[in-house]
């Protein structure tokens, strides 16, 4: 009896203090949105929110950066929106803001990774770039005038063939698709690999990408996107307004899926014995915004272990490797960005409000003067 009673109070306090930290937590989360209120002696413009929410992203003009030993400056001539720059915004899932977001402000003010532009300054210790090159990759804080990424990291050259826009649009989409096709999905030539929006900004690269792997590609879009993805190079095209891929009898050796909208079974039922399913999409920012797209990869790790076929979520992971493999194919002709609309710097939020209607036709671009 007394031993149920020291549990139950020791639990009861556990519980206590618990509530008692996560309030603190929350009450005091902020970030460094005071330091934008002084006069930057050195100003550039650049999008910043202060809160959570789209209505609360503001062009302003904050301190230009200025590189280290180890970074590059560029001016950026062209940005592209993601739907990972929404995740942020919204900060959804929530369980984001408890892995260090921030749980009631974002703790990193600004937004945007992909860019492209040219280089106006190096560190003492970069060698691989100089002035006057023109790059692309990505970093935090690209919706802005100017950039500051670490040599050795997420960015290269830019093919001499590609705008700034076509640049732009690659890092996270085109990085995404390559390595969900060659590290977690090992496409082999011939293989038949299904596409699941093939039409928006990882599934446009994908396409392109798995038929420079040899692939036999199938796309899913709606009916306007038809001939999009059939002239990227699929075999294949399902209108998902008129033919449901999951009851076709056709089997597949890997799924992609960048829309994940149907259940883990369904898409079992039309994979090969030993057929991948790489799930790369996380629904739109008004689902499940307490754990995204977490329930599903632990239900895919639960069912692995009892069945042929693999199952689970691929993070991307930037690199300037994979960049340049990205900027090969594209050099070749192999991959060619498709580019949907245009905005200004200023229209970041009306982009981020196209892209969240979950619509898009290829990549969304910010141009800079
Ligand atoms: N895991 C990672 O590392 C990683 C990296 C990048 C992106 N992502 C995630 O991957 C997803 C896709 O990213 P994205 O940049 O390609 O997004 P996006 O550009 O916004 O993709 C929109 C596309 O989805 C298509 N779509 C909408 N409903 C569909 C349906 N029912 N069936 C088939 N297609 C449908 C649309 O085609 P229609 O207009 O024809 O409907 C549109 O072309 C997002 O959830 C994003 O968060 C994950």
């Amino acid at each position: 009896m007394k031993l149920r009673r020291i549990i139950k109070w020791t639990l009861g306090l556990i519980v206590l203090a618990l509530a008692a930290f996560f309030c603190v937590a929350y009450w005091t989360s902020t970030n460094d949105c005071d330091r934008y209120s002084a006069t930057p002696s050195n100003p550039m413009k650049a999008i910043v929110y202060c809160d959570y929410g789209l209505p609360n992203l503001k062009l302003q003009e904050i301190e230009k950066p200025v590189p280290n030993d180890d970074q590059i400056l560029v001016r950026v001539r062209a940005a592209s929106v993601n739907p990972y720059d929404w995740h942020f915004i919204e900060g959804t899932p929530y369980i984001m803001r408890f892995l260090g977001v921030g749980l009631r402000k974002p703790k990193d003010t600004r937004l945007g990774v992909d860019f492209a532009g040219t280089v106006e300054a190096i560190g003492k210790n970069v060698t691989q770039f100089k002035p006057g090159d023109e790059v692309f990759g990505g970093r935090g804080g690209a919706f802005a005038e100017y950039v500051c990424p670490r040599a050795s990291r997420a960015v290269a050259l830019k093919p001499a063939n590609l705008t700034f826009e076509q640049a732009a649009s690659v890092n996270i989409a085109g990085i995404t698709a390559l390595q969900a096709l060659r590290d977690k999905g090992n496409v082999q030539p011939g293989q038949k690999v299904l596409i699941n929006g093939a039409s928006g900004g990882v599934g446009t690269f994908a396409v392109q990408i798995a038929k420079s792997f040899g692939a036999d590609v199938t796309g899913v879009c709606s009916a306007r996107n038809v001939e999009l993805v059939r002239s990227l190079g699929a075999d294949q095209v399902i209108d998902y307004t008129k033919e449901d891929f999951a009851k076709g009898e056709r089997r597949y050796d890997i799924i992609l899926d960048n829309v994940p909208n149907h259940s883990l079974s369904e898409c079992r039922r039309i994979l090969n014995p030993n057929g991948k399913y790489v799930m790369i999409g996380g629904g739109g920012p008004n689902e499940s915004r307490w754990v995204g797209p977490f329930g599903r990869v632990i239900s895919a790790m639960v069912l692995s272990p009892f069945i042929s076929q693999k199952m689970g979520m691929m993070m991307a992971d930037t690199s300037q490797k994979d960049l340049g493999v990205l900027a090969d194919l594209m050099q070749s002709g192999k991959v060619k960005p498709v580019i949907d609309r245009t905005y200004k710097l200023s229209e970041v939020p009306e982009a981020i409000r196209y892209l969240e209607e979950g619509h898009a036709r290829g990549k969304v671009i910010i141009t800079l003067e």
